[in-house]
């Protein structure tokens, strides 16, 4: 898999910080899942956030949004401390917005029924509403299966159904969740190009993008975080990483290229 992005936003001429995390902690019970965890998410940028299963990315996905309290450290969303924020104030306030590991959508609602119940709730000008399912039916190229049940829907079409929800209140801040599990080799590809336009249409929103797939996040990642054994081991462009000689021996191993 070829790099996609026809640019990377390596330098920011005027580099804000989105989000910051703070020093991080996190246990369960008594088992430390992450250790002192300081990150910066940029604006506009797309940033992967590489780690092998179990290392801790859904959980720190939690606590960006809100729905896991670590036990020690800040978020921070455009300088403001949200620590003590709940989620929603989070999502409305930062443009926060979610697309979870599973699912996302409501199965038994067809395509078009998804978009219609997140378009009511934050959508208030009922026009607008349905101009907004509308130009999302087309823009994800859902038009053919808008009236099928989502548990229905393929993979590739039950994420962009997700993203379309995701994409009705504006978001700022999306948060992806392993978005590449389970999906063929097109699917991936087409999800990419996706994300990569994501961020072309609105050039101030950040992604974060959690996966274990490396060749197919770094495809996309204007940066990338790995995180191995509580911590961050490495943070930097893609080529940077695999440059990197720690990042080589403790997630990606010798043999792994890119090209
Ligand atoms: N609510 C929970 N209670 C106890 N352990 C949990 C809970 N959520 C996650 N874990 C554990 O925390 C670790 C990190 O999980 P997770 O954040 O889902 O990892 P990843 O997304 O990187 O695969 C795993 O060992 C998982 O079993
Ligand atoms: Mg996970």
């Amino acid at each position: 898999m070829g790099i996609i992005k026809k640019f990377r936003i390596t330098t920011f001429k005027k580099e804000v910080h989105k989000i910051k995390l703070k020093k991080i902690s996190l246990s369960f019970d008594k088992r430390q899942i992450l250790d002192d965890i300081s990150i910066n998410i940029r604006e506009g940028e797309i940033c992967g956030l590489l780690g092998p299963n179990g290392v801790g990315k859904s959980s720190l996905f939690n606590i960006i949004l809100g729905s896991l309290k670590p036990n020690y450290g800040n978020i921070f969303i455009n300088g403001t401390d949200v620590t003590n924020l709940p989620i929603y104030k989070r999502a409305v306030d930062f443009g926060l917005s979610v697309i979870p590991q599973t699912s996302g959508v409501f199965g038994n609602l067809t395509c078009l029924e998804n978009l219609k119940a997140i378009s009511e709730i934050v959508i208030k000008n009922k026009n607008e509403r349905s101009f907004k399912v509308e130009k999302m039916i087309s823009k994800f190229e859902l038009d053919a299966v808008k009236n099928t049940k989502a548990r229905h829907l393929s993979g590739g079409q039950r994420k962009k159904c997700a993203i379309a929800m995701s994409l009705m209140s504006d978001p700022k801040i999306i948060l992806m969740d392993e978005p590449f599990q389970g999906l063929d080799i097109m699917s991936t590809r087409d999800l990419q190009e996706t994300i990569v336009n994501l961020q072309t249409e609105d050039i101030k929103r950040s992604c974060i993008i959690s996966d274990h797939a490396a060749r197919d996040l770094l495809a996309i990642s204007d940066r990338a975080i790995i995180l191995a054994n509580k911590k961050v081991v490495a943070e930097g462009t893609p080529s940077e990483l695999l440059n990197d000689q720690n990042a080589r021996n403790v997630y990606f191993g010798d043999s792994f290229k890119i090209n």
